[in-house]
């Protein structure tokens, strides 16, 4: 496990960028593990920004998202499919066949959720998984909860996720309540793990990330077992650490 705690947002953005990209260049192939909300976003900015100026490929590159909100059209603004289109895909030559995204809007769940596994095992599983947390510890929408699900499942917000989440939204009633996610054992399994957070309210998730128990009451404990895991984060986020 590797640390870096930063002075600012920027320089967390900035360094988790320059990480990604040294993966890519060195597998152009790279299959890469997409997290939404707003931590990514500096991110994603700085990897369009190496692919602008200094020609990052993205040509071969393969995605898979963590989720998406169930209900939602794939062009709704809140989407999270279109999210990652407009704040990153669309910025770099990504193909489109090589972009997973889970369905918001499907008639047979249970095919869409083994379709997603089933990709995901065809593409070799995650390479590099980009990864935020929640205030409540969640990764991806896997919640605090007594059971955890391996594989992709369909997951329940906490009403915690729903108003951190809100502000997304014109209103809190309009926060979809269940969303497609892929599972823990996926993303336990990626070979890398690229784990991003800033600001003060993720400073207590930050906290029991890494230095509580073990315990799926807090499903990023869980990121204690990965052998290859770069955590970035400011120093306010950093800031209850031991
Ligand atoms: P946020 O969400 O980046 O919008 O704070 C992080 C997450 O829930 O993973």
């Amino acid at each position: 496990m590797r640390f870096i705690v930063t002075e600012n947002y920027e320089e967390m953005s900035y360094i988790a960028a320059q990480e990604t990209a040294k993966f890519i260049r060195e597998n152009p192939k790279l299959v890469l593990g997409l997290s939404t909300g707003g931590t990514p976003l500096g991110t994603y900015q700085e990897l369009i920004k190496l692919h602008e100026k200094e020609k990052l490929d993205f040509s071969q590159v393969v995605t898979f998202n963590l989720d998406e909100y169930i209900g939602l059209e794939p062009n709704h603004p809140q989407s999270y499919t279109r999210y990652t289109w407009d704040n990153f895909l669309s910025k770099v030559n990504i193909q489109k066949q090589n972009v997973h995204i889970p369905p918001g809007i499907f008639n047979d769940d249970k095919q869409v959720l083994k379709e997603y596994d089933q990709k995901m095992l065809e593409a070799g599983g995650i390479d590099v998984q980009v990864l935020g947390v929640g205030g409540n510890g969640h990764i991806g929408f896997n919640e605090p909860s007594e059971l955890l699900n391996s594989h992709t499942h369909i997951a329940s917000l906490t009403d915690k996720t729903i108003k951190d989440n809100a502000r997304f939204f014109s209103n809190i009633e309009e926060v979809p309540r269940k969303a497609i996610a892929m599972g823990v054992g996926s993303i336990l399994k990626a070979k890398h793990i690229i784990f991003i957070a800033n600001g003060s309210e993720k400073a207590d998730a930050v906290k029991k990330t890494f230095n509580g128990r073990i315990t799926t009451d807090c499903p990023s404990s869980l990121l204690q077992l990965h052998a290859n895991l770069t955590v970035i984060l400011d120093k306010k986020a950093a800031k209850l650490l031991n």
